[in-house]
């Protein structure tokens, strides 16, 4: 667990680290595969990815980039799909191909959505796996929208949004009623898979934190399972630590 004094400077910390892990690949003519979460908590690393890219010659062309998750159904264009709030924040302001970003099809058609869901998987798979995985989490433990009783060994799929997330992200929404029911997610075996985990949190997420880090590993708790890979770092901010 690394803790700033403030969000501002937990996401300067990340966002160096993915800057120096991209020019690294770079020197050896590799590609750097991300893995992108939505969300309130990295908007703060997107701008400064942005800030590096624009100012630093922070270069994403040989960036390929995975998001955990969409709703589902909705439209790409929506304006809260999780496709429109990774162009809005990030792509719309690097130089990564097009071709190279890869996020849940929210446009699926639903008797297809399994094979989908496994060629997504397939996809991380030929890009080599991800190299680093970027995190949030919500008030339950879930990542990506892997809820509380989502299995460790849970692969890409569509699956059912619990109430209580419905809730937390009808903020975004005219009214609750408009939350889709459902999300396409990375399952939890695809999260751990990826080489390098990085998870964020920012303010009034004290418990989970607490929970997540010190708790026993529970099924009840996705982010516990974090605990058993050997790569990860929670980065979170002085609120979020007081539970520790
Ligand atoms: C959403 C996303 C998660 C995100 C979490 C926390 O539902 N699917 O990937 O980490 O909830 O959101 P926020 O960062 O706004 O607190």
């Amino acid at each position: 667990v690394k803790i700033f004094a403030t969000p501002t400077e937990g996401a300067i910390n990340v966002a160096n680290q993915i800057a120096t892990l991209i020019k690294e690949k770079q020197s050896i003519g590799e590609k750097c595969v991300l893995g992108l979460a939505t969300g309130s908590t990295p908007i703060k690393l997107y701008a400064e990815l942005v800030r590096m890219h624009k100012e630093d010659n922070l270069s994403f062309k040989n960036v390929v980039t995975f998001n955990l998750d969409e709703y589902y159904p909705i439209e790409k264009n929506s304006i809260h799909s999780y496709w429109s709030f990774m162009h809005k924040h990030l792509f719309n302001h690097v130089d990564i191909e097009p071709s190279n970003i890869h996020i849940p099809d929210g446009e699926w058609p639903k008797e297809g959505i399994r094979k989908y869901c496994e060629e997504f998987e397939a996809e991380i798979e030929k890009a080599g796996g991800i190299d680093l995985q970027i995190l949030g989490i919500g008030n339950n433990g879930h990542i990506g929208f892997n809820e509380p009783g989502s299995s460790i060994l849970s692969k890409t799929r569509l699956l059912v949004l619990e109430s209580s997330t419905r809730i937390a992200n009808s903020r975004d929404f005219a009214n609750l009623s408009k939350v889709p029911k459902l999300a396409i997610s990375m399952g939890l075996s695809t999260i751990l898979k990826a080489k390098k985990i990085i998870l964020l949190a920012w303010g009034n997420k004290a418990p989970i934190i607490a929970k997540s880090v010190e708790g026993s590993i529970t099924d009840q708790v996705p982010a516990s399972f974090l605990q058993q890979h050997e790569d990860c770092t929670f980065v979170i901010d002085e609120m979020a630590a007081n539970d520790l």
